[in-house]
């Protein structure tokens, strides 16, 4: 297991799955109950941008300016995104404040640094919610750890994120926004997010989950959802893709996309005019296109 998320922190599947996971969060807390927020593969929490390009043995080309980095200087954000960059430059300019004593730059001098999923989902959190963070990789699972030290409401365990949905849900709040986000190295990912989301949906019928997924191979994809369409009972699903390039546009990652099931109501329009206003932003190949499509629609 190499993965490090480091390397493509703030890319084009980073601004569509970060912006997507603050708009459901903020969608689901327009209820007054408290909400768990699982992350079952949570990653090191926040990331220093200025490692991203170095590999342990190989630099590699910096993600991040095709992905975050195009956002910037765009006066024209959706509002959507314009709440996502605010949370990414409140989150830079907290972080080199507390790398440097005495920084004296301003908010959205950045980026340096950049929030994984814990950190955005996190600072969202009212006094009435709480946060289970899962990471199995030992060293980045320590660097969560010490970020969230003496954080209440914010538990870090250093588990399988599968299990994590199994052994944590239901939540005595009985209301929960799961984020699996895997790293898609092993060829059975698929079929362990069907254990879990089956699994999930046992224990909790009415949680929202979102599953991001890679689209290297659309036929590979398509099986899943066939998979996904079999299961007794689906809630109401809906998929956001945001493709950079089409299919023949010789890119390795030409787009991604999150599956949303019990998504809160209402969410599908904003994401879909996300989606399609990142599409030409984020392009780096002909046929991108972005969007919303259901799976099974509000009943
Ligand atoms: C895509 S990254 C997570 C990024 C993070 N969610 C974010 O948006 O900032 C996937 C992470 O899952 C971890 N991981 C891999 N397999 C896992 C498993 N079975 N359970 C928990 N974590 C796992 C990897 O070490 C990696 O840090």
């Amino acid at each position: 297991m190499n993965y490090r998320h480091q390397f493509h922190a703030g890319n084009f599947a980073d601004v569509l799955k970060h912006a997507v996971l603050l708009h459901l969060l903020g969608a689901l807390q327009a209820k007054e109950k408290g909400l768990l927020y699982l992350d079952t593969h949570a990653g090191r929490g926040g990331y220093d941008l200025t490692k991203a390009a170095a590999g342990t043995s190989l630099a590699r080309e910096p993600e991040w300016p095709h992905g975050l980095g195009r956002l910037l200087d765009r006066a024209d954000l959706p509002p959507e995104l314009a709440d996502y960059l605010a949370a990414v430059r409140a989150f830079d300019f907290a972080a080199r404040t507390e790398t440097a004593a005495g920084y004296t730059g301003t908010v959205g001098e950045g980026p340096r640094f950049y929030p994984g999923s814990p950190w955005l989902a996190a600072a969202r959190l009212r006094p009435q919610d709480r946060a289970v963070l899962c990471e199995r990789q030992p060293e980045e699972a320590a660097a969560l750890a010490a970020e969230f030290a003496g954080r209440r409401r914010v538990s870090v365990q250093t588990m399988d994120g599968y299990t994590a949905v199994r052994a944590t849900l239901p939540p005595p709040e009985r209301r929960a926004l799961i984020l699996i986000d895997p790293p898609f190295e092993t060829g059975d990912e698929w079929s362990a997010i069907l254990g879990a989301l089956a699994d999930g949906l046992a224990r909790l019928p009415g949680g929202t989950f979102a599953v991001w997924y890679p689209l290297t191979a659309r036929a590979r994809v398509d099986v899943f959802y066939r998979q996904l369409l079999a299961f007794r009972d689906l809630p109401p699903c809906y998929t956001v893709e945001l493709l950079v390039g089409g299919e023949d546009a010789g890119l390795k990652l030409w787009g991604c996309g999150l599956l949303v099931l019990n998504p809160p109501w209402g969410s599908a329009r904003p994401l879909d005019a996300l989606a399609r206003w990142l599409a030409p932003v984020l392009a780096q190949g002909p046929g991108a296109t972005g969007g919303v499509h259901w799976l099974v629609s509000e009943r």
